[in-house]
């Protein structure tokens, strides 16, 4: 079968690319000319050079395609403006082009976030229909696309895929509280000690393609998470015993954490690089829960983690080991 991915360059895409080869499939991914293919170069995919924000550049692509696996988003930006166009126009201009060339398409997946939701008023995980509450530029715009997506639910069979935080192998962004505990430190804003769902990538792609393969799905929303949550003290525990080291918890009042979100966005805006350390960041850092229910996807696609977070973790902290990030 023929699978056109977007975002097969990032971090979840490329594993995505990487499964689908494993399972012998025909792996056709979007890249730019300014894509870094490092995660790809070593994969038997056909590279179709365009952008989300040129859609004729799609057409091919997706022309005969059986599957399309919208993967790629902004997750980091220096603009609303590039939230929206990067995440929003971007979604528009994909599910256009699908439907003009390839009506026909088996499974259009696109990747939100719980970011799109926002943060759970409790403990208890909230489900795909609570209130939609994002709390930053970039969940507003996942929100957004999904809306747009909705608006092609008559035309083309599209499921939706709302993960939490992902980390794993060639993340970068937790990857930083792993460095902090090789360094003896961890970084604490507030007072609050975070209860959140996560997803090891491997298993996010496992659920992405499998959302595109079973029979069931078009026109639904599923979070996609382990089952159980975690306090964030208890990551920081278990990296600390994996990595045989103590660390000095250095705890950052919010405001100060805050005033740090907006100089590094100073500084992004100066090297022209955006930080995933910004002051919004920092906003979703200081709620108590993001906590996600993953029965839908259970129930109805029949779709379990495979990765405790404590294995995750292990094959994780391994990896960077290995790459010689640690
Ligand atoms: N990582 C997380 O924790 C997380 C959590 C929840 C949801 N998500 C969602 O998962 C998806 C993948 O995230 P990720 O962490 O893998 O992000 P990532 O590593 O930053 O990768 C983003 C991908 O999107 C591509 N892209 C962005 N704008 C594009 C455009 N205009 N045209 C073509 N390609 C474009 C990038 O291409 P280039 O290589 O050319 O830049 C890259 O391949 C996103 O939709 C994100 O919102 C991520």
């Amino acid at each position: 079968m023929k699978y056109f991915l977007t975002g097969a360059t990032g971090f979840v895409g490329s594993w995505v690319a990487d499964q689908l080869v494993k399972q012998g499939e025909e792996v056709h991914c979007l890249v730019r000319k300014t894509s870094n293919l490092r995660w790809l170069k070593d994969l038997p995919v056909h590279y179709h050079y365009g952008s989300l924000s040129e859609p004729e550049s799609l057409e091919e692509g997706i022309a005969g395609a059986d599957y399309v696996l919208h993967i790629a988003g902004v997750t980091k930006a220096l603009s609303t403006d590039e939230f929206y166009k990067g995440n929003v126009q971007a979604t528009g201009n994909i599910l256009e082009v699908i439907k003009a060339v390839n009506p026909q398409v088996k499974r259009v997946v696109h990747v939100s976030s719980q970011a799109a939701q926002g943060p759970s008023p409790s403990a208890d995980p909230l489900p795909e229909d609570a209130p939609m509450q994002p709390i930053t530029d970039y969940g507003r715009s996942k929100l957004q696309a999904e809306e747009v997506v909705r608006e092609f639910w008559d035309d083309l069979p599209i499921t939706i895929l709302r993960p939490p935080a992902v980390y794993g192998h060639r993340d970068s962004d937790v990857f930083e509280v792993f460095k902090n505990i090789k360094n003896g430190l961890n970084l604490k804003v507030g007072k609050v000690d975070q209860y959140v769902s996560i997803i090891h990538v491997f298993d996010l792609a496992r659920g992405i393609i499998l959302a595109a393969q079973h029979r069931n799905g078009a026109g639904e929303i599923y979070n996609i998470c382990n089952p159980e949550a975690c306090a964030w003290s208890s990551v920081i525990e278990i990296l600390q015993r994996q990595m045989n080291k103590k660390v000095l918890n250095i705890p950052i009042p919010y405001p100060v954490a805050y005033l740090f979100g907006g100089l590094m966005e100073v500084g992004a805006h100066i090297t022209g690089k955006p930080t995933i350390l910004n002051r919004q960041k920092i906003k979703e850092v200081n709620n108590p829960f993001w906590v996600i229910s993953p029965r839908k996807i259970k129930d109805q696609l029949g779709f379990e983690t495979e990765l405790s977070i404590e294995e995750g973790l292990r094959s994780t902290l391994e990896w960077y080991r290995e790459q010689g990030w640690l």
